[in-house]
């Protein structure tokens, strides 16, 4: 176990939650999952117009208190989904409640084949202060090999560990 790496993430179909798993295990850090308090919709349409608004207008959901906040921790991974580009609401609405300042801070992505078009730079304007890592990308459908792509990314990111 290891007390100073927290790895959250937010996750709507469980895609980033197993990649957040995987990086939990090989790290031995805690795992801390992300919930808006109102469930997003179902119906994809009335999803994507929903995210569209929040990202377009920057009112970002209000989360549950169930998270773990990133105070007491060093290295902070955070996952979200690739979501029309960038990274999730709920990610967003996290990352401004907690100070990042001078954390090592790791982000993840779980994506269906479309490009980074914002979700790195969104990690870096949000978190202005921390030492931000390179990013681990994983595509939906290309899992086979996620326990290798996380262990390179580690050994790159975090040779120490
Ligand atoms: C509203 C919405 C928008 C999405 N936009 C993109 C996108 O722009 N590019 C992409 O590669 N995948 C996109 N996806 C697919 C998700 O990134 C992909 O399914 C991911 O693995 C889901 O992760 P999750 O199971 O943790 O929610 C989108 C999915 C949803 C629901």
């Amino acid at each position: 176990m290891k007390e100073n790496i927290l790895v959250v993430c937010y996750s709507y179909s469980g895609k980033t939650r197993m990649i957040a798993e995987v990086i939990e295990r090989q790290t031995g850090g805690t795992r801390s999952q992300i919930y808006p308090r109102q469930p997003y919709p179902a119906d994809f349409e009335q999803l994507l117009s929903q995210v569209r608004m929040e990202n377009r207008t920057g009112k970002y959901p209000a989360l549950l208190p169930v998270t773990e906040r990133a105070d007491n921790y060093d290295i902070v991974f955070t996952g979200s989904p690739n979501w029309c580009g960038t990274i999730a609401p709920p990610l967003v609405a996290w990352l401004k409640e907690n100070d990042m300042t001078g954390k090592i801070l790791l982000p993840f992505f779980s994506h269906c084949g479309g490009e980074d078009k914002g979700m790195e730079q969104a990690i870096r304007t949000l978190c202005p202060a921390a030492k931000t890592g390179s990013s681990l990308y994983v595509s939906e459908n290309g899992r086979e090999n996620l326990q290798e792509m996380v262990r390179s990314w580690l050994k790159q990111n975090l040779p120490e560990i």
